[in-house]
């Protein structure tokens, strides 16, 4: 990983110390280029005739986005946001009466309310599974949730937008594999953060966000989509022209790509503004990416610590998501620390994480989040202007 050149290409972090890469980073310059480059030409040629000569270009994007994951380019499907790729996911499962879906304390607010959705409109269940005194996953639990309930669904956020905990994918999916249940992985903040393996997670779905690790775009995200889901005709509720064929008045038949996901209208400058991004990523390779990031968490965390803050962060695994507030609870005199020093940064509210704050009797928590732009000596020069 070669630092000099990575912060020469990303402009955004010469005046500023930011640490803001899990609400939405910052993107390099060839992400940026890529995208006013083609907005140019979309400008004398119009949206299809461009999109006719980058065919190829286009098709890139679902090698990298694949090679990131390892999966194949047919299982992947562009999608504008995490969410997007959520619901779709959500929308090709039969749901019925009696259902039950089984996810975690820790999954995002938005996977939540689409439970809750769920739970409305067909009377389905949604159990969370326990933690360990350590805050991991009770497998144990799950296990047994799983023979007493058979769930139609398991699905589990990867890392959780408002903690810094890494929950254990892998096993879950062993046990989705062995009683042969649906399982749904939010990986929109672990790409680009640490290695995502979905052949290793044994995951039906995997969604994920371009705007932050990954350092791409604003409204783009991915889906992937296993084999078995794609080979048992599964599908969008709402499918469109790239979706299906429409072979008869009343037929349509499905395409057998994971583009059967996607619709037919999308933003082709983000596109390739995320192919970019996730090429990018490629080349310095995830498993750098993520030995350098785990540097930087640990020492931050180490260092807030021993400035006497409340560190939020529980499990065995941390990853680069770091939230603290004062011992007191109150998070003002950090928030102010920070804005005078130009340090970007977010603050997570309970109503975000309703759960996960309650049990921790938290209102608020500072999240920091450092990238692999990131320097050391900018959490060192963060921890010292924290020295309250
Ligand atoms: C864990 C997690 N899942 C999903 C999302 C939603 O992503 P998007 O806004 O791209 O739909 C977020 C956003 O913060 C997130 O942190």
């Amino acid at each position: 990983m070669n630092l000099e050149v990575i912060r020469k290409d990303t402009l955004g972090c010469s005046d500023k110390i930011f640490l803001n890469s899990a609400g939405s980073s910052l993107m390099s310059k060839a992400v940026v280029d890529r995208m006013i480059n083609y907005l140019y030409e979309e400008q004398q040629l119009g949206g299809y005739t461009t999109a006719g000569l980058y065919t190829d270009e286009i098709s890139q994007f679902y090698e990298e986005a694949a090679k990131l994951i390892n999966a194949t380019s047919a299982n992947i499907a562009f999608m504008n946001s995490s969410t997007d790729a959520y619901a779709k996911a959500l929308s090709s499962i039969s749901f019925k009466e009696g259902d039950c879906i089984i996810t975690t304390n820790d999954d995002y607010i938005s996977n939540q309310i689409a439970f809750i959705s769920l739970k409305k409109r067909y009377d389905i269940e949604i159990i969370r599974m326990k933690n360990l005194s350590d805050h991991e996953l009770d497998l144990h639990d799950l296990e047994n949730l799983i023979r007493k309930y058979s769930p139609k669904l398991i699905a589990v956020t990867h890392i959780p937008t408002n903690s810094g905990l890494i929950q254990n994918v892998e096993d879950v999916g062993r046990l989705c594999k062995q009683y042969n249940i649906l399982y749904l992985v939010d990986a929109c903040q672990s790409v680009g953060q640490i290695v995502v393996d979905v052949m290793k997670m044994k995951c039906d779905f995997l969604t994920a966000t371009g705007r932050k690790f990954m350092r791409g775009p604003r409204g783009s995200g991915f889906l992937y989509i296993s084999d078995e889901v794609l080979n048992q005709e599964m599908a969008p509720l709402f499918l469109d022209s790239n979706g299906g064929q429409w072979t008869g008045f009343d037929e349509y038949q499905l395409n057998n790509k994971a583009k059967r996901f996607e619709h037919f209208e999308r933003s082709v400058a983000t596109l390739l503004g995320f192919k970019e991004a996730l090429k990018y990523a490629n080349n310095i390779g995830m498993a750098n990416i993520e030995n350098y990031n785990r540097n930087l968490a640990e020492k931050l965390r180490i260092n807030l610590q021993n400035n006497d803050f409340r560190i939020l962060d529980l499990g065995n695994q941390l990853s680069s998501i770091i939230t603290f507030c004062q011992k007191d609870g109150k998070i003002e005199k950090i928030r102010k620390i920070l804005n005078e020093n130009n340090v970007f940064f977010t603050v997570s509210n309970k109503n975000n994480a309703l759960i996960d704050f309650t049990l921790k009797n938290v209102e608020y928590a500072i999240r920091l989040s450092p990238h692999y732009f990131n320097t050391l000596e900018e959490i060192e020069n963060v921890s010292d202007f924290l020295l309250i």
